[in-house]
């Protein structure tokens, strides 16, 4: 199957669009300064000869072909060369059911994706593996991100893995210490700034401009070109029916703009008939984009944003003009939800047999308080993406289930659904007298 289909780097603001080469560097508009996004245009292959290749590529053992990512290569076709990619095998994530959490969520049926799976734990290594494909093709040597701690975790990977040197600015004290521990572990020159997220993202910027260091945070176009492979793979799996819903928590935004992205195409390349509605879930202490999809206006950042969800503890999301027009162009809605509400969601979906981290619980804890409000329907038909591993996290899910858990502020948060271990003697009667 041939295509001839060219490549551009475009701004995405509505009234600039200007157009650059591929090859360029650019995370923002040098005339507007407005988000940059991949666009293509040329002879694409139909919707059924798609189809039919991505399921033909799963009896397939070539690298590419058993990538969860690059199997869909056709629906984000900017490498000119193949040569160039560098996978770990990501992608490849399952759909869950969890009859007890929709339950929970107030559902009759709930699916998740459940990103954890990927090779470092978190849904960043779908939109790494094309971030650091694109390094390479550039003839990039050093690599830089800021990060909650999964992008860190994500992109050390890859770079080891691509032979490109690894610069990590991480806001000290305030990532879990699996996520941090995986970064040391692949090798990555690890910062940790005394600033938060927004503040170091600043500085990365002009570090990065200073020092001609490629950036792979998510305003990387690339990373939003391989983010779209978790809706595309999940599109596949449900044999392109899509759901009513997908819902997903909102950190930096990158995320929500590649899933509007991601079903935008899917819809024009005739792959799904209808689109379905985003719903994007932040944490109370850090919610400025619900604060302005409810209010209207431009975006107000929060200057301290807090929340235990540390991977979306973040004040001033840079993706918010691209996730807006997203939302609103699915029909979407935007919820936030305390800290309570969070872990109690989580503790839901590791009784499931499932188990996240807490940023990605803010899912299910957002659809309990939709269907509460009847904006989701009961018998919906509701996908909810779970974004991180439970083990990216384990002092938080301890805390919990002993008690000791609290909120940034030091309110106490009830372990509801806590699960204590009980320390025994080396006794077989008394264990067996405890469990009778
Ligand atoms: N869930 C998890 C587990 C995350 O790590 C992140 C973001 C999000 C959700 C939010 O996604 O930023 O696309 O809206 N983590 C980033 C990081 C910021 O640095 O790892 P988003």
């Amino acid at each position: 199957m041939s295509s001839s289909v060219q490549a551009e780097l475009v701004c995405f603001e509505a009234s600039c669009r200007e157009r650059f080469a591929i090859t360029e560097v650019l995370y923002n508009c040098p005339k507007c300064g407005g988000l940059m996004e991949a666009a293509y245009s040329g002879a694409r292959p139909s919707a059924g000869e798609l189809r039919d290749l991505f399921r033909q590529r799963r009896l397939s053992t070539a690298p590419l072909d058993t990538s969860g990512v690059w199997r869909y290569r056709e629906l984000f076709p900017f490498m000119n060369d193949n040569a160039h990619v560098v996978t770990l095998r990501e992608g490849n994530t399952p759909l869950l059911d969890g009859p007890l959490a929709a339950q929970y969520g107030g559902l009759d049926k709930i699916t998740f994706k459940h990103q954890g799976f990927n090779p470092t734990g978190s849904f960043k290594d779908n939109g790494m593996t094309c971030g650091a494909s694109q390094a390479r093709r550039l003839g990039m040597k050093r690599v830089a991100c800021v990060s909650t701690g999964n992008t860190s975790a994500s992109m050390a990977a890859y770079a080891a893995a691509a032979g490109l040197e690894a610069l990590i600015f991480l806001p000290h004290g305030n990532i879990s210490f699996g996520k941090l521990a995986q970064a040391l572990e692949y090798g990555a020159r690890t910062l940790e700034v005394e600033a938060n997220f927004d503040q170091i993202l600043a500085l990365v910027r002009v570090l990065a401009e200073r020092l001609g260091i490629y950036l792979l945070n998510s305003m990387n176009p690339f990373r939003v070109e391989g983010q779209k492979s978790i809706v595309f793979e999940m599109l596949d799996q449900r044999d392109w029916n899509p759901p009513d819903w997908i819902v997903l928590p909102g950190g930096n935004l990158g995320n929500t703009s590649a899933f509007g992205k991601a079903l935008r195409e899917a819809h024009e390349l005739g792959l799904i008939a209808k689109m379905p509605r985003l719903a994007v879930i932040q944490a109370e202490g850090a919610a400025p984009f619900h604060e302005m999809f409810h209010k209207g206006g431009e975006l107000h950042a929060v200057t301290n944003p807090e929340t235990l969800a540390t991977a979306i503890r973040i004040g001033d999301p840079v993706s918010w003009p691209k996730a807006l027009h997203e939302v609103r162009s699915s029909c979407g809605t935007v919820e936030k939800v305390t800290e309570q509400e969070i872990a109690d969601a989580k503790a839901m979906i590791g009784r499931a047999g499932i188990g996240c981290e807490p940023a990605s619980a803010a899912t299910l804890a957002g659809i309990r308080k939709l269907t509460a409000a009847g904006v989701m329907r009961e018998d919906a038909d509701v996908v909810a993406v779970l974004t991180g591993n439970v083990l990216k996290d384990p002092d938080y899910i301890y805390k919990y289930h002993t008690g000791k858990l609290e909120t940034p502020s030091g309110v106490k948060i009830r372990s509801t659904f806590g699960n204590q271990p009980i320390v025994v003697p080396n006794d077989a009667d008394r264990i067996a007298a405890l469990l009778q």
